[in-house]
């Protein structure tokens, strides 16, 4: 049994690690946080991808990030925090804005969860398991989670399974910051990113997701071919004035994968989802007042989430097309990050 890091509300904190000859995978039972994933880059040299806090408190002290935690049971921004099911009008806390963010104070990130690791002889897995309600933040009924973070070859997969008691919305993601160059060498302003989108979700004044609209070819978020991330984003867009930089929901063709590349370090980072879109967060609000790998201060574009997602607000924006759960329709992603070299 791993030894308890530290304690926090009366119960002890663990951090589990996976590993094989690839990577190395280790979580913390508090929110599912990963605190840090190391492959190899074209020299064999192992080094974390991942922007990590250097201090395990600190993923306790500051929350806002949400570095590298599981985001639920609603990620993104419910706009105004409403929203309506079988014409009931619900009402869920407000604490971002107007809006409601990332599942609130009860969110599964500051959750403590059951873990279990299993091991078979083509996969390590850690198994996260908590029922819960988020009463407070005005999701009504109890939530069964179960999520699984699997590790095979070169290849982690998050499937991720929420089994609500009422009728309800839900939109899990993973909000890991990747930066490949390794413990923060560089920023991330010049890694490759290729996203299979036409179209993405509009920010309104008001920072959460009112609309989607076509990608115009060859504008800052046009990635349906690879373009270095910092490029993109000197290109300008009149919604950087609201999000600084990028904080966007893109909405991914069938079936093709995102890629970001690092072609400094050589790594290579293809995900595949079952979800209909990612959001794309360049840590715009980072400062130095977070201290990451190594003793590094924060910075915007010291990392970059790709949190793969349904669409956000998508219950305000797209309601037809809004998947709607209960204690017989179970929610369910599978989203796997295969770790390569060039
Ligand atoms: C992202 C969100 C950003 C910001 C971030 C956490 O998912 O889109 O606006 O809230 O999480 O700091």
């Amino acid at each position: 049994m791993e030894k308890a890091i530290r304690i926090y509300k009366n119960k002890p904190i663990y951090e589990y690690t996976l590993c094989n000859e690839y990577v190395e995978v280790s979580a913390l039972n508090y929110g599912a946080t990963i605190t840090s994933i190391k492959t190899r880059d074209k020299n064999g040299e192992m080094a974390n991808i991942l922007v990590s806090f250097d201090e395990v408190d600190s993923y306790f002290t500051e929350p806002d990030p949400y570095l590298n935690a599981l985001v639920g049971p609603v990620a993104g921004r419910i706009a105004h925090g409403k929203y309506i099911v079988d014409g009931n009008t619900k009402q869920l806390s407000i604490n971002s804005g107007d809006n409601h963010l990332h599942g609130g104070q009860t969110g599964i990130s500051k959750q403590i969860f059951e873990v279990k690791k299993i091991e078979d002889e083509d996969a390590q897995i850690l198994r996260f398991s908590l029922v819960c309600n988020h009463d407070l933040d005005g999701f009504e009924g109890e939530y069964n989670y179960i999520i699984d973070y699997i590790l095979e070859g070169n290849s982690f997969s998050i499937v991720s399974k929420c089994i609500p008691e009422k009728r309800t919305i839900i939109n899990m993601t993973s909000h890991m910051y990747f930066n490949l160059s390794g413990d923060l060498k560089t920023s991330i302003e010049n890694h490759g990113l290729l996203i299979p989108a036409k179209n993405k979700a509009i920010i309104c004044e008001d920072g959460y997701p009112s609309a989607i609209e076509k990608i115009i070819e060859e504008s800052a978020f046009d990635f349906s071919s690879s373009q270095s991330i910092g490029n993109n984003y000197r290109k300008g867009n009149k919604e950087f004035s609201i999000t600084r930089a990028f904080d966007t929901a893109f909405l991914l063709e069938c079936n093709s994968p995102i890629i970001l590349n690092d072609s400094e370090s050589g790594r290579i980072l293809k995900i595949e989802t079952d979800q209909r879109s990612v959001v794309v967060y360049t840590a715009n609000y980072f400062d130095d007042k977070l201290i990451l790998n190594h003793g590094k201060k924060g910075y915007p574009f010291c990392g970059v989430a790709l949190e793969t997602q349904d669409i956000p607000n998508g219950i305000n924006i797209d309601a037809e097309n809004q998947k709607v759960y209960d204690s017989n329709t179970p929610y369910i992603q599978k989203t796997t990050y295969t770790f390569d070299v060039e």
